[in-house]
C-alpha cells in the first residue's frame, strides 16, 4: 500500500478533533451554570466507575487557551466541541445566562484568532436537570425547549460559527439513558425509550430547521453512532438477528430523518410508538442535512437469542472472541469503518459524510515525559487507510475528526479509558502530547 499522506484525501477534506462540553470543561457550577442530568447522575453512588465526577474534568473552562494552543501546535485545523445547555439556559428554558454565552464567545473567538475553525455540537447529552424533572426527553414539550435553545445558540454564535451539528449520537443517549439506565438520567424500559425516540427525532429536525432559518449559509449536520454488524454464523437465525440489531443500532434514528420512517418491520415493538406520533408529525421528521456525521469505533458480532426481548439478538462480546481489544473492551477492527462508509453512502439521501468521531482508548504509560501509544497511532492510521479505500471507491466522505484531543471524562467509565492524542495528568492538569498526537500532527503538516 502507498504511504498514507494527507494529500491522498484531497485538499477539501476536513481534518479535526472532537470533544464534548461535559467531558472536558469542568467548572460545573461556575458563572451561573445550571445543573445537568450528568451532574446529577455522577453525584449518585454507583453510577460511574470509581465514583469519578466531572466537576473539574480537563479544566477546559478555565484552560481553553492552552488546549486551543495545542491544536495550533499540532496543525489541527478544525475543532469540534459542544455547548453546555445549562451554561446558556440554567433551567433549560427561560432566562438566558449571559455569562455562559460570553464564555463560548471567548472560546470561539480564540479559535478563530488562532486560525482554527470551530465546529459546534448543539447537544452532546447534558440535558438540563430542570427539564428532566419535567420528563426530559419523554415529554413532547422538549421539541419546543430544544428549538428555543438551538435558536439562542444560532443567534449568539452563528455570525462566526459556520459548521453545526444538531445532536451527538441520539441512539446512545436515548438507549443508554432511557432504556438501559446506564447513562444519565438513568431511566429504564421500553415505556421511556419509545416516546424518547420520537421526541428526539422531532427535536433533531426542529433544531436543524431553526439553524437553517436563522443561518441559511451554515453547513448543517448531525451525528450518528454506528457499528459494523456481522452475524455470528451463516445460519438463517443469526443472519436475521444481525439484521434486527443493525436496524436498532444503525438505522433507527437516521432513517426517519432521511424520510424513510422508522424500521418497524425489523423491530415490531416500534409500532407501539404510534401513540406518540401525532397528525402532522410525518412532515416534521425529516431534514435535508448538508452532511451526516458518522462515528464508528468497532464492529459487533450478533447471535440469535430467544431470551433478549424485542429484538431476539445479542452481541457476542469481543472479549469472548479472542480478538485485539481497546480499554473499552471493543474489538480493534479498522475494516469496520470501510463497511460503515459503504453502507451509509448507499443511501441516496445522504449528500456528504464526515467521520465526526473515531479513536481508541488504551492504557497509556507516561514514562520520562513521553507516551509511546503505538496502539492508538496504529488504530488511527489503519482507520484512515480504510477511509481512503472507501473514498477511492467513490464514497463521498469529506472529513475525519479524531476522538479526542485530550484524555477526558469517559461517561460511566470515569477517567480510566484514555482516548486523547494528548495525555492529561488529572492531578496536575499537565498535558503531554502522545506519539499519536505527534504522528497526527506530522501527517497533517504533510
Ligand atoms: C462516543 C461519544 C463520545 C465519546 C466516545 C468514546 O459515543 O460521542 O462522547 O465518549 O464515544 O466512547
Amino acid at each position: 500500500m502507498d504511504r498514507l499522506t494527507r494529500t491522498l484525501f484531497g485538499s477539501d477534506f476536513e481534518w479535526g478533533v472532537s470533544t464534548a462540553a461535559f467531558q472536558i470543561e469542568g467548572a460545573c457550577d461556575a458563572d451561573g451554570k445550571g445543573e445537568s442530568i450528568w451532574d446529577a447522575f455522577t453525584a449518585k453512588k454507583g453510577k460511574v466507575i470509581g465514583g469519578h465526577k466531572a466537576d473539574i474534568a480537563c479544566n477546559f473552562y478555565y484552560n481553553f487557551k492552552e488546549d486551543i494552543d495545542l491544536l495550533k501546535k499540532l496543525h489541527i485545523p478544525n475543532f469540534r466541541f459542544s455547548i453546555s445547555w445549562t451554561r446558556v439556559l440554567p433551567d433549560g428554558t427561560g432566562k438566558v445566562n449571559q455569562e455562559g454565552i460570553n464564555y463560548y464567545n471567548r472560546v470561539i473567538d480564540y479559535c478563530l484568532e488562532q486560525g482554527i475553525e470551530p465546529w459546534l455540537t448543539v447537544y452532546h447529552w447534558d440535558l438540563p436537570q430542570e427539564l428532566e424533572q419535567k420528563g426530559g426527553w419523554t415529554n413532547r414539550q422538549i421539541v419546543d425547549w430544544f428549538s428555543n435553545y438551538t435558536e439562542i445558540c444560532a443567534r449568539s454564535f452563528g455570525d462566526r460559527v459556520k459548521h453545526w451539528m444538531v445532536m451527538n449520537e441520539p441512539s446512545v443517549f436515548s438507549g443508554a439513558g432511557y432504556f438501559f439506565g446506564i447513562h444519565a438520567p438513568g431511566r429504564t424500559g421500553i415505556k421511556n425509550f419509545l416516546p424518547v425516540i420520537h421526541h428526539v427525532v422531532l427535536s433533531m429536525v426542529a433544531g436543524a430547521r431553526k439553524l437553517r432559518e436563522i443561518l441559511p449559509d451554515a453547513n448543517i449536520g448531525t451525528t450518528f453512532s454506528c457499528s459494523h454488524i456481522e452475524p455470528a454464523s451463516q445460519s438463517k437465525r443469526d443472519i436475521a438477528a444481525a439484521h434486527r440489531a443493525d436496524a436498532l443500532v444503525n438505522r433507527l434514528f437516521i432513517e426517519p430523518v432521511l424520510g424513510l420512517g422508522y424500521p418497524v418491520n425489523e423491530i415490531p415493538v416500534l409500532s407501539d410508538m404510534q401513540k406518540y406520533i401525532l397528525p402532522g408529525d410525518e412532515e416534521n421528521m425529516h431534514f435535508d442535512f448538508d452532511f451526516i456525521g458518522l462515528q464508528n469505533y468497532t464492529r459487533e458480532i450478533v447471535k440469535y437469542s430467544f431470551l433478549t426481548p424485542y429484538i431476539h439478538a445479542r452481541l457476542v462480546k469481543a472479549a469472548q472472541r479472542k480478538v485485539p481489544l481497546t480499554a473499552m473492551g471493543w474489538e480493534v477492527y479498522p475494516r469496520a469503518i470501510y463497511h460503515i462508509l459503504k453502507k451509509f453512502d448507499a443511501y441516496p439521501q445522504i449528500k456528504k459524510i464526515i467521520i465526526t468521531e473515531n479513536g481508541a482508548a488504551f492504557p497509556d504509560d507516561l514514562i520520562d515525559g513521553n507516551v509511546a501509544d503505538v496502539q492508538r497511532l496504529d488504530y488511527i492510521r489503519e482507520n484512515l487507510q480504510q477511509i481512503l479505500a472507501a473514498r477511492q471507491e467513490g464514497v463521498n466522505v469529506q472529513g475525519y475528526f479524531v476522538w479526542t484531543l485530550t484524555d477526558n471524562f469517559e461517561w460511566a467509565e470515569g477517567y480510566h479509558p484514555r482516548f486523547g492524542l494528548v495525555h492529561v495528568d488529572f492531578e496536575t492538569q499537565q498535558r503531554t502530547i502522545k506519539s499519536s498526537g505527534y504522528w497526527y500532527s506530522d501527517f497533517l503538516k504533510g
